[in-house]
């Protein structure tokens, strides 16, 4: 059960006599955020208070009296200017804790309402190697996947993979002019990777080479505009102070950028096979552009190269999300949509939605600086009528009641037009939301790279986690008393699910709309808020009843009651019991780090409670079978966490 929601709705009908709006004054009902406050608190006397026109203390007294909690609270209090303290009774969470307990789904009730959601994720685009930035959608996705799936809604995951843009016409450019036969047929992907560098490197060096001058034209401009700034120091106000420091700050950007731009040019300019190529082939960016187009025509060549390059491509991909524990229910790629993009132009030049603008068809949205262009002068269709055909096919599918795209923030605006233009289309029920995440960055708080300046790749990634994580297995096996009972092969297994969780576990543990900042040393820390410590105390409970040689199928069918006799048994308790809350609103807001807070949340109650309750020489037979239940359901509670997390847990660590 729900408490919050339970309580919600309790003083909702309290409030529903004294005002019109009743949404906004439930919603500060929450948790309390300190035992001494009780459970949950109530803090709306201020805003209702204002809103009526009296003093906050008697309007909290006057929603008290008629507040009916009795059942499950003991009586509210009134605290300071007007908070209303509710604490659980504790007879009450004994017997909600046995309930969840008894329960295959832990108390957890399957939604009323069950809606229909498509999420739109991962979506890497195949042929270019899958960098970190992929694994955030992934891995972000998925767990929205499994906790709306188990809350009891019909979810389609959907990879929404590139196959269709314009790293094609690079490797396809790349396999006429620069194949290595004998090693395309040793590992195909491994060459069409080799071909795709090599392309996009050419590429990027003749239009870096047209770009440079302009470039140093800005970093002078900008250096006379900084040292003109810094020559009228003095006593000049703050917001010239200010205007210096901006300038600075674009200096540096637009340097570094050069810098970047520079040593890019030199990497080629340095290595005379790459050289000789740059300059055999000095329009080979316009030439990419024409073999996708031809692609796109359906030029049967291109055609034969692109299906003969996809399966290589598509394992490659697939064996990272074998790796990762990730599953998708279909894999419509931006291929898929190709023979519906001229209907949905038509359809909407039509209704009058599009129109021409500059030889292009355009969406104009009234607000929007910018149109969302969908065929351009050269009749080429876009990443975004791709996207329109999209919403048109699942909701002709699957009639999804909403649709969630994990997609990184710097694509907001690209989704803000999209779902715009989608409104104007008609689809005006749908929900539509872009369940943005912030950048990976390095310790230097620059996007995550390698030394070459390549984004890293996900594989390498992986690999050194799991590296670190056998060093981490082995240092804790050894320094137990019986000082290594693991065997070599079985702690690789085990540091296969450390490594991968804590990898997984570091992307989700942060608000996902902030950057977060990777580190091996952080994420497999056995303390703190990583999904190594969650495992270990999940390993740790199990190790208990290895240790009273407990017989946990006869422990779950004893029938025994839950006593909560310690603070700490109480607090546990709680928080056990609070699941269903956490895992509505990790869905509500599309946020696993709600679910990974609660659950270390959780995990400290227990650390607290295994070192303050004795369990196997707990003082009363009666105590020792509770306390026995109570780590059985902090150990599955912790187990469904992590598994809606994605991530799975090991016995012994
Ligand atoms: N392939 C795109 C990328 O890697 C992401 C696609 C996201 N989904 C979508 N429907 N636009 O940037």
């Amino acid at each position: 059960m729900n408490i919050l929601a339970e309580l919600q709705n309790r003083f909702r009908a309290a409030l529903v006599d004294l005002v019109d709006e009743t949404a906004e004054m439930v919603a500060l009902v929450r948790p309390s955020g300190d035992p001494k406050f009780g459970d949950y608190q109530a803090n709306f006397a201020m805003p209702l208070g204002k809103r009526l026109g009296r003093a906050p203390r008697d309007v909290a007294q006057e929603v008290v009296e008629r507040l009916d909690v009795d059942d499950i609270c003991e009586r509210p209090e009134v605290a300071g200017p007007g908070f209303i303290n509710l604490r659980v009774k504790t007879a009450w969470l004994a017997r909600a804790a046995e309930r969840a307990f008894a329960s295959e789904r832990l108390g957890v009730e399957p939604a009323k309402a069950a809606r229909t959601y498509v999420i739109d994720y991962s979506a890497p685009n195949v042929a270019k190697p899958m960098h970190v930035g992929h694994i955030r959608s992934t891995v972000i996705g998925d767990v929205l996947k499994r906790t709306l799936r188990f809350l009891g809604h019909r979810v389609i995951g959907d990879n929404h993979i590139g196959d269709w843009g314009t790293q094609f016409g690079m490797i396809i450019f790349g396999y006429k002019h620069f194949l290595d036969p004998a090693a395309y047929r040793t590992s195909a992907v491994e060459e069409l990777g080799r071909l795709y560098r090599l392309v996009n490197g050419l590429v990027e060096y003749q239009e870096g080479r047209v770009a440079l001058p302009k470039l140093r034209d800005e970093v002078e401009q900008q250096r006379a505009l900084v040292a003109q700034s810094a020559g009228a120091a003095g006593e000049q106000p703050k917001s010239a102070d200010k205007a210096r420091r901006r300038a600075e700050a674009n200096l540096k950007e637009l340097e570094s950028s050069l810098a970047a731009l520079e040593a890019r040019i030199a990497q080629v300019d340095n290595d005379p096979a790459l050289a000789n190529l740059a300059a055999a082939h000095p329009d080979v960016a316009a030439a990419v552009l024409a073999e996708t187009a031809r692609l796109h025509h359906g030029d049967a060549e291109n055609a034969r190269l692109w299906r003969e390059f996809l399966p290589p491509c598509l394992e490659d991909i697939e064996r990272i999300y074998r790796r990762l524990d990730v599953t998708f229910d279909v894999t419509l790629g931006e291929s898929f949509y190709n023979d519906r993009l001229a209907a949905v132009v038509d359809d909407l030049v039509k209704r009058g939605i599009a129109r021409e603008s500059d030889g292009a068809i355009c969406i104009f949205v009234e607000g929007q600086a910018a149109p969302l262009v969908i065929r351009k002068q050269d009749g080429a269709f876009l990443y975004g009528t791709t996207d329109l055909a999209t919403i048109q096919y699942r909701v002709e599918t699957w009639q999804p009641d909403a649709i969630l795209y994990v997609v990184d923030h710097r694509q907001s605006l690209h989704f803000e037009q999209l779902f715009a233009a989608a409104r104007l289309w008609g689809y005006r029920d749908l929900v539509l939301e872009h369940v943005a995440f912030g950048t990976v960055l390095s310790d230097d708080g620059r996007p995550f790279k390698t030394r070459s300046g390549d984004t890293v790749g996900l594989e390498g990634l992986l690999d050194e986690a799991v590296r670190r994580a056998y060093d981490v297995v082995s240092a804790s096996d050894e320094s137990k008393p019986t000082s290594g009972e693991i065997p070599p092969e079985r702690r690789g297994l085990i540091a296969e699910v450390v490594g991968i969780g804590a990898l997984k576990y570091a992307d989700l543990a942060v608000s996902r709309t902030s950057d977060y900042t990777f580190s091996y040393d952080r994420m497999l820390a056995m303390n703190g808020n990583t999904a190594t410590y969650m495992q270990y105390a999940y390993a740790r409970v199990l190790s208990i009843f290895a240790k009273g040689e407990v017989d946990v199928d006869a422990m779950r069918a004893s029938g025994a009651r839950i006593e909560l006799a310690h603070p700490a048994e109480r607090a546990l308790a709680i928080g056990l019991v609070q699941l269903a809350e956490a895992l509505e609103l990790t869905a509500s807001e599309y946020r696993p780090n709600y679910l990974t807070a609660y659950l270390f949340e959780l995990a400290n109650r227990y650390s607290t409670f295994f070192e303050q309750c004795p369990v196997l020489k707990a003082p009363t037979e009666q105590s020792r079978a509770s306390r026995l239940l109570v780590c059985d359901l902090t150990a599955r509670t912790l187990r469904l966490g992590l598994d809606l997390l994605g991530i799975q847990v090991v016995e012994k660590m």
